[in-house]
């Protein structure tokens, strides 16, 4: 059985105060949830990872990252490297956000180099993929996921596939209140599932959890939920409201 995952990508939002009320108002409100019953966490900008960790210490919500770079260290002027994310707490790291490859510009193999080396450093990525609009009206969904897997993935042994989550988030539902229908969502969960088992084995793509993100609210959090193959749910705007969070979380059990 896959254990359910709820995680909120922050984005560029919050400071050094509402990024620690946050944290501790998720805390509190998701106290009476089970731990062992739904894996939960949060996603701040870098530079509030520190005050996260401190602010969900001892409740079992764990950090993640929202990016980082493939080389451990260096003369790589801004940025941040596995080794760094882990000494701070942080256990999760998303690559290849949809905003990550189509704002700043993020190649496939970037974020492939990233993935690899997140798991190097003792990390545990969330490898993010999904079409644009005109790539799914044009029947290339799948294409473009298998794409974004394969560079991705690559160099990933079954073993190293442990460590991995895939988020799949069509870009046309992020932050447009868009949601892809259950049905629609499934139907992407359960190719990845079988490309998984291709190009692993079927026991690789049975364990791994695959969430859906885009537009992911508390009252539409159950029904994609319910769907056989979405285990999880990455959720942005609707993760900078602690009771929206909240029931999000709860939607997931
Ligand atoms: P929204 O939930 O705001 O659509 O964002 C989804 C997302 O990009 C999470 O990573």
């Amino acid at each position: 059985m896959r254990k359910p995952f709820v995680a909120g990508n922050w984005k560029e939002n919050t400071d050094s105060r509402s990024s620690v009320e946050l944290a501790k108002a998720v805390v509190a409100g998701s106290a009476g949830v089970a731990r062992e019953k739904v894996t939960v966490a949060v996603i701040p900008p870098f530079v509030y990872l520190q005050a996260v960790v401190r602010a969900v210490s001892a409740s079992g919500i764990a950090v993640g990252a929202q990016d980082v770079y493939f080389e451990p260290k260096g003369a790589f002027t801004g940025e941040i490297s596995p080794g760094m994310l882990k000494d701070v707490g942080c256990t999760y790291v998303l690559c290849g956000h949809s905003e990550r490859r189509h704002v700043i510009g993020e190649t496939d193999a970037l974020v492939g180099k990233k993935v690899t080396a997140a798991i190097g450093g003792g990390l545990l990525p969330i490898l993010c993929v999904g079409e644009l609009l005109e790539e799914r009206d044009a029947g290339r969904t799948e294409q473009v996921v298998t794409r974004q897997l394969e560079a991705g993935l690559a160099g990933l042994n079954g073993e190293k596939m442990q460590a991995v989550t895939i988020a799949y988030e069509p870009v046309w539902a992020i932050g447009t209140g868009r949601t892809a229908t259950p049905q629609q969502a499934q139907e992407v969960h359960a190719f990845i599932r079988g490309l998984l088992a291709e190009k692993y084995d079927k026991s690789v793509a049975e364990e791994i959890r695959l969430l859906y993100g885009g537009s992911v609210k508390g009252d539409n959090a159950a029904d994609l939920m319910r769907e056989e193959d979405v285990d999880g749910l990455l959720v942005g705007g609707a993760s900078l409201k602690a009771d929206e969070f909240v029931r999000i979380i709860q939607a997931a059990v």
